[in-house]
């Protein structure tokens, strides 16, 4: 085990090397001329660095506007015994009764008496692990931030005007350092591209295992050399998406609140950007301002099956799915930020991710739309390096950094004929 870790920081070491020497050459082609370096290169407020401006200031909270939650999610969801439909029914009658559910403060914010939890869920010693895990922590919904990069958005030459046409957020791990840098290197490529569009990244994380080889001073270096890292203090687990994209939503109504559109997804998708910024262009702005786009599963269900790595017991969870689309990557209007977020408050945490933020768009009344060209599952076998076949999808679900960076080359390529 310990040889496996020693190995994996050898591997990582030689990895950021390379990436540092390779972009090092970049940053002094930069330096050399005489304007303001541009907003990417902006030092990311790393907490425990710059204590100095942050430490006095406790963050602003982001609002939660009045929503509604709609019939549909109340008919689609029974109101029965499984605890998650109970703990939603409870919130729905606050927000009846024109009130805000408390939300915990994360320091005590966990259940820690088991039993407690026990009487309200009989069956919870045969939950999985995980699952146990995650009950405990329901109530655990905004966690402190440890990387933030708060001037992401902002341009240096409008203070304060962002005019970010699309922002790609990116869920990845720590120890993925080979993964975001493919990623920066073809698809997520930060800059203006064809009509003027703006295009921005950032990568979402927690933090590793406590067992784990400690990657915290690589990795504040990647966010000061990147200014692309936002890392909260969470640990990294299945269970914990949703917590992950719900601060995300917290960190862009604050720091990035005017982008037309967000792409959520999996740092090991492959997505066809230029293909992406077209159609979103071409979108007639009633359909732009009310769009979740991507993959949806119509109709899903709970696996009931406990090996099942969405295993979710009907003690917990009563109901069909509702419409969503598929987390590996979807792409949602920057004008919905705020709604999902203030619904948020009203709908429990579930463990599945994509399923919640179905949840928070059926609440809302929005349904998600199916494009034949995100594609969270795979083009066929045979099609897997026909760059013609990529040339006119939008997403494509799961590419290693080699195979993103030909790919990104080769439907880029002026050569290339279809
Ligand atoms: C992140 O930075 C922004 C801009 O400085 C600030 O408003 C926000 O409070 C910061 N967030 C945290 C949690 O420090
Ligand atoms: C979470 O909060 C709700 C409402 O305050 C409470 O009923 C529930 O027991 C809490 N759950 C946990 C796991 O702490
Ligand atoms: C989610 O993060 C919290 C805080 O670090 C941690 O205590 C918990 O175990 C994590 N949840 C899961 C399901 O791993």
């Amino acid at each position: 085990m310990r040889s496996i870790q020693a190995f994996s920081a050898v591997v990582l070491l030689l990895t950021l090397f390379t990436i540092f020497f390779s972009s090092f050459h970049l940053s002094t082609i930069y330096s050399h001329k005489d304007q303001p370096l541009s907003p990417q290169v902006h030092d990311s407020d790393v907490t425990t660095q710059s204590s100095k401006q942050v430490s006095l200031t406790k963050p602003p909270s982001v609002d939660v506007l009045n929503v509604s939650v709609s019939e549909d999610l109340r008919k689609t969801i029974p109101r029965n015994g499984a605890y998650w439909n109970r703990l939603l029914y409870s919130a729905l009658s606050i927000l009846d009764q024109g009130n805000l559910p408390l939300r915990g403060d994360w320091s005590n914010c966990r259940e820690t008496n088991p039993e407690r939890l026990q009487t309200n869920v009989h069956d919870l010693a045969s939950y999985p692990v995980l699952l146990q895990d995650f009950l405990q922590g329901l109530n655990c919904s905004s966690s402190p931030v440890l990387i933030n990069q708060s001037h992401k958005c902002s341009s240096s030459q409008e203070e304060g005007h962002d005019q970010t046409f699309l922002l790609f957020a990116i869920k990845t791990t720590p120890g993925n350092f080979e993964r975001r840098q493919a990623v920066r290197d073809t698809w997520g490529k930060e800059g203006v591209y064809q009509g003027g569009l703006r295009v921005r990244t950032v990568f979402l994380l927690g933090t590793p295992p406590p067992d784990a080889i400690d990657l915290s001073t690589i990795l504040s270096l990647e966010a000061k050399h990147f200014g692309d890292v936002l890392q909260w203090d969470f640990q990294e687990s299945f269970f914990n998406l949703t917590l992950k994209g719900n601060m995300f939503l917290q960190w862009t109504l604050r720091n990035c609140p005017h982008a037309s559109f967000v792409f959520s997804g999996d740092d090991d998708v492959f997505v066809n950007t230029p293909a992406l910024l077209r159609y979103l262009k071409s979108l007639p702005a009633s359909q732009a301002s009310h769009l979740f786009v991507g993959h949806v599963i119509k109709t899903a269900s709970p696996h009931r099956d406990p090996n099942n790595k969405y295993y979710i017991p009907l003690s917990f969870y009563d109901g069909p799915y509702p419409a969503y689309a598929g987390g590996g990557g979807f792409v949602i209007s920057g004008s919905l930020l705020q709604s999902l977020y203030s619904v948020s408050h009203f709908i429990p945490f579930f463990p599945i991710d994509d399923v919640y933020t179905g949840m928070c768009a059926k609440a809302l009344g929005v349904s998600p739309e199916i494009h034949p060209g995100f594609m969270t599952f795979d083009v066929k076998e045979q099609d897997r390096g026909n760059l013609c076949v990529h040339k006119d999808l939008i997403m494509i679900h799961q590419r290693s950094p080699v195979e993103m960076k030909k790919l990104w080359k080769g439907i880029n390529s002026p050569l290339l004929t279809c």
